[in-house]
């Protein structure tokens, strides 16, 4: 059975204090019976402390970005091991804000997703339409272009050690979430990728978070579809309550 996954993107939100806060706050919460892998990204320069304070307690941390070359003259990046060194296990990849305001393109993911596996990293691989391209019944059409793209060249034994994000672009930060049909239809369409690059034992080992508007209120719901792993968590992360009240959800939705 692949593992449920609940991570909080952070952002560009947070000072050390405040992410060590968090993170107090956050292990004093009841995760439920079922708890799912429970990850953090906070911004790079808090790594090294939210590892810190996350060790033993079972809460991962993740980066939110990495470059693919590992050190040399790259003024401004952080590489895979760097992240590892800070005490990640994960890195979130192709992020719709890096693809829109960082000029990210499939090719850069696929690096960087290579790159991350190299460092024996778990990459999230971000992936999602526009409002625009769901309204011209375009979802599937990017949807495929992303996961192709991402996957290029990796191996079926990575693959398998890969965690995909379905974000929709239109529900990122304006409260407007995917209908759970609507997530499950990108999800199994996703998977379904997955068993024509690589095989079913792949595709089903995949864990396939939801990203966009993930708030308590909203998360059993679709956490309760058979092809929704997990959630990628924006704002709602960003508050212990709000998070623990997502990871319950997750675990109610089942182990
Ligand atoms: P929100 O949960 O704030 O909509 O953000 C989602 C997201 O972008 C997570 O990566």
């Amino acid at each position: 059975m692949r593992q449920r996954i609940i991570a909080g993107n952070w952002k560009l939100n947070k000072t050390i204090t405040e992410a060590i806060e968090l993170v107090v706050l956050l292990k004093r919460e009841n995760f439920g019976m079922n708890p799912p892998v429970v990850v953090v990204c906070p911004v790079f320069t808090a790594i090294t402390e939210v590892s810190e304070q996350c060790a033993g307690s079972g809460i991962k941390v993740g980066g939110q970005n990495l470059y693919w070359e590992e050190k040399g003259a790259f003024t401004g990046e952080v590489s895979g091991s760097l992240l590892k060194d800070a005490g990640c296990e994960y890195v979130i990849i192709g992020h719709s804000e890096r693809r829109q305001f960082f000029g990210e393109t499939d090719d850069s993911v696929n690096l960087k997703v290579k790159s991350a596996l190299t460092q024996t990293l778990l990459p999230i691989i971000c992936c999602g339409e526009v409002l625009e391209e769901r309204e011209g019944n375009l979802t599937n059409q990017i949807l495929d272009r992303h996961i192709r793209g991402a996957f290029k060249g990796v191996s079926a034994e990575d693959a398998a050690r890969t965690v995909i994000a379905y974000e929709p672009v239109w529900a990122i930060g304006t409260g407007k979430v995917a209908t759970p049909e609507q997530a499950q239809d990108a999800h199994a369409f996703i998977r379904n990728i997955l068993v024509e690059l690589y095989s079913d034992e792949v595709a089903s080992a995949v864990p396939i978070l939801y990203g966009g508007s993930v708030k308590p209120e909203n998360a059993l719901e679709i956490l309760k579809k058979p092809d929704v792993d997990g959630a990628l968590v924006g704002g709602a992360s960003l508050k212990a309550g709000d998070f623990a009240g997502i990871i319950r959800a997750s675990s109610e939705a089942g182990a």
